[in-house]
């Protein structure tokens, strides 16, 4: 295993906070995920494993322990007949490149998440949507193997997961997603391509993009949108330093360059405050707070 020091993975951080890895390991496989989670166990290491680092906000300056990028990258079809098809999907596998073989392929079932970035792990781990229709990353999966507390390797059903907006057990168990199994239905490309289409355009034209964020910062409460809420607070384009909400949805926060800890600290309780004061309503991260 290489294991680097002191990493500053800023680059890893699709909200490019500044952070220092105490150490830092990029897995390629199964076995180097696996090797990486006993090293933290036999050294009494915590362990964070990051996938596209696009649903994380890091306000720590320095991560102590260490620090896994998983570059797993592998799909395997397993079964299929002519209306589905059953694949094992790698939890470093970039959603982008998902979509591109779904379309591809003719599989259908992750066309929605068409915009989103990020890795199976990821979406898994959120249990990503889209509202759309109502349509969870986790809704396809068949079962799955992780990697349990002790480093062992586990098999699980989809009901082990307890997938609901924004949730699956792994927030809690912390368990390690290996690979996924997924059922796909085929349907035409020219139908898929459609409704991924869709979905990419609706995000470009209400969301951000190619901009320093992290998605969605705020868990919609009880139905309500979060992003209408900041927005109806008067909070779009408001900054501190060089963090500010996002004037085209008021849901992402954006680092305009070498933002400050600080800074993103001030302007989420800002943000909590004023949907306070205005809504009644106390906004939860949705995105991963380190
Ligand atoms: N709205 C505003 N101002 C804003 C943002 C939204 O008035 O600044 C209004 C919109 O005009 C619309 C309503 O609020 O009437 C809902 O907005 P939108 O369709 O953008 O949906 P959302 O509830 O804000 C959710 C997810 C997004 C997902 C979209 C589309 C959450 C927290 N957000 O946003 O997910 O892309 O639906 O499916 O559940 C993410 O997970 O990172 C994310 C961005």
């Amino acid at each position: 295993m290489i294991i680097q020091k002191n990493k500053n993975i800023s680059h890893y951080l699709t909200l490019r906070n500044n952070v220092i890895a105490e150490l830092f390991f990029e897995a390629k496989s199964r076995e180097d995920l696996i090797a990486a989670k006993k090293y933290s166990l036999d050294n009494r290491l915590d362990i964070f494993i990051l996938g596209g680092g696009s649903n994380l906000a890091v306000l720590k300056s320095r991560m102590d322990g260490l620090v896994v990028k998983n570059s797993y990258v592998d799909l395997k079809v397993i079964d299929g007949n002519e209306k589905e098809v059953k694949m094992s999907v790698s939890s470093g596998f970039p959603i982008s490149l998902l979509i591109a073989r779904s379309i591809q392929n003719g599989w259908s079932g992750f066309e929605y998440h068409q915009g989103l970035p990020g890795t199976v792990g990821g979406a898994v781990y959120m249990n990503s949507k889209w509202t759309k229709p109502l349509t969870y990353f986790g809704d396809n999966l068949v079962y799955a193997f992780l990697i349990d507390s002790k480093g062992r390797e586990k098999k699980v059903g989809k009901s082990y997961f307890e997938f609901d907006y924004d949730h699956s057990i792994l927030q809690k168990t912390k368990e390690i997603l290996l690979e996924g199994v997924f059922i796909l239905k085929k349907d035409s490309k020219e139908e898929i391509m459609k409704r991924a289409k869709f979905a990419f355009d609706y995000r470009r034209k209400t969301q951000p993009y190619g901009i320093a964020s992290s998605g969605c910062f705020f868990k919609n409460y009880q139905g309500r949108s979060a992003g209408y809420m900041i927005d109806k607070a008067g909070l779009k384009g408001f900054s501190v330093g060089n963090y500010f909400v996002s004037p085209i949805h008021a849901n992402f926060i954006i680092n305009k360059g070498e933002g400050k800890r600080e800074d993103l600290i001030e302007l989420i309780h800002i943000i909590k405050n004023k949907v306070r004061d205005k809504f009644g309503v106390t906004l939860e991260e949705e995105v991963i707070i380190i």
